[in-house]
């Protein structure tokens, strides 16, 4: 039954922001999950005797991709697989499962909030036994090997029953398929108040969770409607489908536009939220109101004494340092632990590891606690209904209040997307150059205070990474750029714009952003590189 392949290796497996991202097409080449996976299994040294979760997103190709890891993991002598039903397992639930099961390590199929389909995009996501997605060292020896591969081991069997719950038998490894979203229910039980929650929604409170047609449709069922008392129809897309109907699983105002076109209309429920692909991100809405992911979790660190798992103090938090700057100043209020990393969930693992964080989250609507290792989207909108339960008020007076203690930091990123890559490399690597010349430069009303690259030194393991450059100017204006780490079409141009007000606290963002915006061009020399006159995507 064991069959060793032959195999070419592929030279573009290096992993991105979080974990290999790919063209569905390109996955489908002959053999390249297969050398990818088994890269894996020897870069930790193989892997028997060890447990691994599993469980994917259940985009187009997910179903196949599983059956192909289990029979490798069988094949190179893995103890256990922990599967979830049917294949499907939200990244926060396999997290929380693979922590909970003392397990080695795990796979997530997916490419989180890009779109799925063949000609959409494919991802794996590899977690360690911490429960983060592998640290850098892992993923550079995993490259390695993926180059020079030339075989790899699986067994020549059928494929594996996947919808029936227990444990069964393939070779010498056990394969126990799980209720997926059961345990991660349990957990979320634990730290939030439940029956506060459904006191809301008993009480006519009304919401709509937009699950995009990707996994977290079964979660918010469970938790929203059947436990807490949500009508029924308060979840929308509902039903995990290959291609996510088409939709662009992304939770923010251009892609779950339906969402938003309902919460702006006079039809509004109470309370609007969106989770992506896997369920790690997450977007919040109240009537006619929108929360930015750098406010909200600058206020759900304000509010962490409303939540039974976090009243008796939190360790500190931190940001990516392209989010805005609105969580620091809570921080220092708090007199907690503040933290500013380079973009990526895994550079929270360590501080949450040694607790020096509990909370945490990062412009690009992630947000999270140290309850797992990855961004957690239905726990964010728990903690907001908790917060709305607690207070009585709205999401927006929530919100408002928020920048009348603390101000306000007007936020935008625009993204300059499908740029020629060495077009987008060379420009960041002349703006770098250019960076110690900036200070003391004005642009129009802004004066730049220091212009750097952002390095960051891991206090845990030592390490030290350099990601993205950050303009400062003397009114505590930031601008940040970066390249992207998970597009799959060229390059893409992440400009992260932030302006800081304390009096004029109800603007449109747009056009207070605006001239930030055209400095932003000017100093990055964007238009002229590029020939974009404007961004192709602001969130
Ligand atoms: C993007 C986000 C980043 C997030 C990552 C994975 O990465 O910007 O915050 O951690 O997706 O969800 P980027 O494409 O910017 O490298
Ligand atoms: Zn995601």
């Amino acid at each position: 039954m064991l069959k060793i392949v032959k195999t070419t290796a592929y030279t573009d497996m290096k992993m991105g922001t979080a974990g290999l991202r790919k063209k569905s097409k390109v996955v489908l080449q002959e053999n390249y999950l297969e050398n990818f996976v088994q890269s894996v299994f020897d870069a930790i040294g193989g892997v028997k005797g060890l447990t691994f979760i599993l469980g994917g997103d259940g985009r187009y190709y997910n179903k196949i991709a599983i059956q192909k890891i289990i029979k490798m993991s069988a094949a190179n002598g893995m103890k256990k697989v922990i599967v979830g039903q049917n294949g499907f397992i939200s990244t926060p639930a396999s997290s929380h499962v693979l922590l909970m099961n003392k397990a080695d390590g795990g796979f997530v199929l997916s490419a989180s909030h890009n779109p799925g389909g063949i000609n959409g995009d494919f991802g794996i996501k590899y977690a360690v036994a911490s429960g983060g997605q592998c640290p850098t060292a892992v993923s550079d020896k995993i490259y390695e090997i993926s180059k020079t591969i030339t075989e790899y081991k699986t067994l020549d069997v059928s494929d594996v029953d996947l919808s029936r719950l227990g444990t069964q038998k393939l070779d010498n490894m056990e394969i126990e398929v799980i209720d997926p979203v059961k345990d991660y229910v349990d957990m979320m039980e634990h730290i939030f108040d439940f029956e506060a929650l459904k006191k809301l929604f008993a009480g006519g409170f009304t919401m709509v969770f937009d699950a995009m047609n990707a996994v977290t449709g079964p979660y918010a069922r469970r938790i929203f409607e059947e436990i807490l008392g949500a009508p029924e129809g308060s979840v929308l897309n509902y039903v995990p489908l290959e291609d996510f109907g088409g939709l662009h699983p992304d939770p923010n105002l251009i892609y779950a536009k339906s969402l938003v076109d309902l919460m702006y209309s006079d039809k509004a429920p109470d309370f609007g939220a969106a989770n992506d692909g896997d369920g790690d991100r997450n977007m919040i809405l109240g009537k006619k109101f929108f929360v930015t992911p750098s406010d909200s979790l600058a206020i759900l660190t304000d509010n962490y004494k409303l939540i039974p798992a976090y009243k008796n103090g939190i360790y500190g938090v931190a940001k990516s340092a392209a989010t805005s700057t609105a969580v620091g100043r809570v921080a220092e209020a708090l007199n907690i632990g503040y933290y500013e990393v380079p973009t990526g969930w895994k550079y929270f693992c360590n501080l949450m590891d040694s607790n020096r964080i509990t909370f945490c989250g990062e412009e690009s609507f992630g947000t999270g606690s140290s309850h797992i290792r990855e961004k957690d989207g239905i726990w964010a909108v728990l903690f907001w209904l908790s917060i709305i339960a607690a207070t009585g008020k709205s999401v927006q007076e929530i919100t408002e209040e928020h920048w009348k203690k603390y101000g306000r930091s007007y936020y935008m990123r625009n993204d300059y997307e499908a740029l020629d890559v060495e077009t987008a490399n060379q420009l960041m690597a002349d703006l770098e150059a250019r960076l110690p010349q900036l200070a003391g430069q004005t642009f129009g009303s802004y004066k730049v205070a220091e212009a750097k690259p952002f390095v960051y030194n891991d206090p845990v393991d030592g390490s030290s990474t350099k990601n993205g450059l950050i303009v400062y100017f003397t009114d505590k204006s930031r601008i940040v750029y970066r390249l992207s780490g998970t597009g799959t079409n060229g390059a893409t141009l992440r400009v992260y714009l932030e302006r800081y007000e304390t009096e004029n606290l109800n603007e449109d963002v747009a056009q207070t952003l605006e001239s930030l915006a055209d400095v932003s061009r000017q100093i990055g020399e964007i238009t002229k590189r590029t020939g974009k006159t404007k961004a192709d995507v602001l969130t």
